[in-house]
């Protein structure tokens, strides 16, 4: 075991890069892979391209300080070198909602290619349950001709941390880890204690580890419809669905979520389908996904019906992203409603502060400064991500503007109304 001495972190993005970096502080020799030239480039540098997040440049330099943090594109020649493999590459859907593997798939055949005997090879990127043992092992046995469980190790331990704050969740949330085999999982379980220096939870097998991140997953979104769907009840009631909320979760038992205008992002509205396609079609986690989903037309419904015809209107968006200070648009909800308020013949303008022009105006959408005096022919503002720029808005300047829809409950209220703006929030 404490021959564990180099390791590959294959696909060093948002996830893999801090990874990469937390393990070479930690005493290992890291090999970062991916493919991705530039990213490369700047890792040999010793350099991170992740924007907003807290202590990884540093991290980064430190590693490259050390000797201890190298990137290539060549899978298999890293994978070679090495005694553990840490898979980190994307797995998505499709426009179809079907499981998109292209990624993955490339990354096992070059690690199929470069294994050696008495590899432990950990998957951490989120899959459909039962994939790690007969999609990706049983690929990377056929290709080396070598045995899971016998001739390599093999793990999976999912990655539970949130962009922005990685580095404080590597430390504080426990690693859970289940392996082929007690042989595998041991190894993997010294491994992360050593690599992140933090607990780990041992699970039964490959499958209960793997299922355990969906189901975390699937509990947010669905908690979130709940609240969604509470929240457009307290509409009609006339009743805060916030002081529902407080009041509510001053019972241990009850932990109600915050409603909002849609889920998005490469999580959250994605783990659903690895239910639902492996056959749990009907119930309560495919209408989750449609009342999240149509949040954004509720929202176009509220705010024609609170100003009148949309045609012609002058509508801007606040946030392309899915999320606050992400430069991520996987199915951001800024998309749902351009396409509802395209229906309604609106002018759509959008502002990001983390997307250029030219990345916004791809969109099918007209890019806007919040700083400029065209601010003046917005009708209707939508907050959909609320980014840190947005905390010191001010809508002065918005002297033509009818409504605010704070799409996330949080901006200023008293504030907008004693512009003589108009303010609706979700379930306010
Ligand atoms: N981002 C998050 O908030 C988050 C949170 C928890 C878990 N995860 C998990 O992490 C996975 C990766 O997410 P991310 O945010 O780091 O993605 P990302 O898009 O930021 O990075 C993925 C990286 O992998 C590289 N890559 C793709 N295919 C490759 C291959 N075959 N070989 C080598 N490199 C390859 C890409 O070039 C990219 O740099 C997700 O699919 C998910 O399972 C992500």
């Amino acid at each position: 075991m404490n021959n564990l001495k180099t390791v590959t972190v294959v696909g060093l993005g948002k996830i893999g890069l801090p990874l990469a970096a937390v393990f070479a502080n930690n005493g290992f020799e890291v090999i970062g892979v991916d493919i991705n030239e530039e990213v490369v480039r700047h890792v040999n540098q010793g350099k991170s391209h992740l924007l907003n997040e807290p202590g990884i440049d540093q991290l980064v330099k430190d590693a490259y300080k050390k000797n201890s943090l190298k990137a290539t594109t060549n899978t298999a020649q890293a994978v070679r070198k090495s005694d553990v493999v840490v898979v980190i590459v994307p797995v998505l859907i499709d426009e179809n909602d079907q499981v998109d593997y292209q990624y993955i798939d490339r990354a096992v055949l070059e690690i199929a290619r470069g294994i050696q005997k008495g590899t432990l090879v950990i998957f951490e990127t989120t899959v459909p349950t039962g994939d790690t043992r007969n999609r990706f092992g049983k690929k990377i046995e056929e290709i080396s001709g070598l045995k899971m469980g016998v001739d390599f190790y093999l793990a999976y331990s999912p990655e539970r941390v949130y962009s922005n704050r990685i580095l404080q969740d590597l430390k504080n949330y426990p690693k859970i880890v289940g392996g082929i085999n007690k042989e595998s999982l041991e190894l993997a379980a010294t491994f992360y204690k050593k690599a992140l220096n933090g607990s780990v939870i041992n699970v039964k097998n490959l499958e209960t580890a793997e299922f355990a991140k969906v189901a975390e997953s699937v509990y947010r979104d669905v908690n979130i419809a709940l609240a969604n769907e509470l929240a457009m009840f307290a509409d009609q009631h006339n009743v805060n669905i916030l002081d529902v909320i407080q009041a509510g979760n001053s019972q241990p038992f009850c932990h109600l979520h915050h409603p909002g205008v849609g889920v998005g992002g490469h999580c959250i509205p994605v783990y659903p389908y690895f239910f639902i396609n492996r056959g749990l079609k009907e119930g309560l986690i495919t209408k989750a996904r449609e009342i999240n989903d149509q949040m954004a037309k509720y929202a176009v419904d509220v705010i024609e019906e609170e100003v009148g015809s949309l045609e012609n209107q002058n509508i801007l968006i606040l946030g392309l992203a899915f999320r606050e200070n992400v430069k991520e648009t996987t199915k951001s909800s800024t998309l749902l409603l351009i396409e509802n308020f395209k229906q309604k013949k609106a002018n759509v303008f959008v502002h990001d502060p983390l997307f250029t022009d030219k990345e916004i105006a791809s969109f099918g959408v007209i890019p806007i400064s919040v700083d400029h005096q065209i601010v003046k022919t917005i009708d209707v503002v939508v907050l959909q991500a609320y980014h840190d720029r947005y905390k010191h808005l001010t809508f002065d300047p918005f002297t033509n503007c009818k409504l605010v829809f704070d799409g996330r409950n949080v901006l200023p209220r008293e504030q907008i109304e004693s512009l003589g703006i108009r303010y609706k929030g979700v379930g306010l």
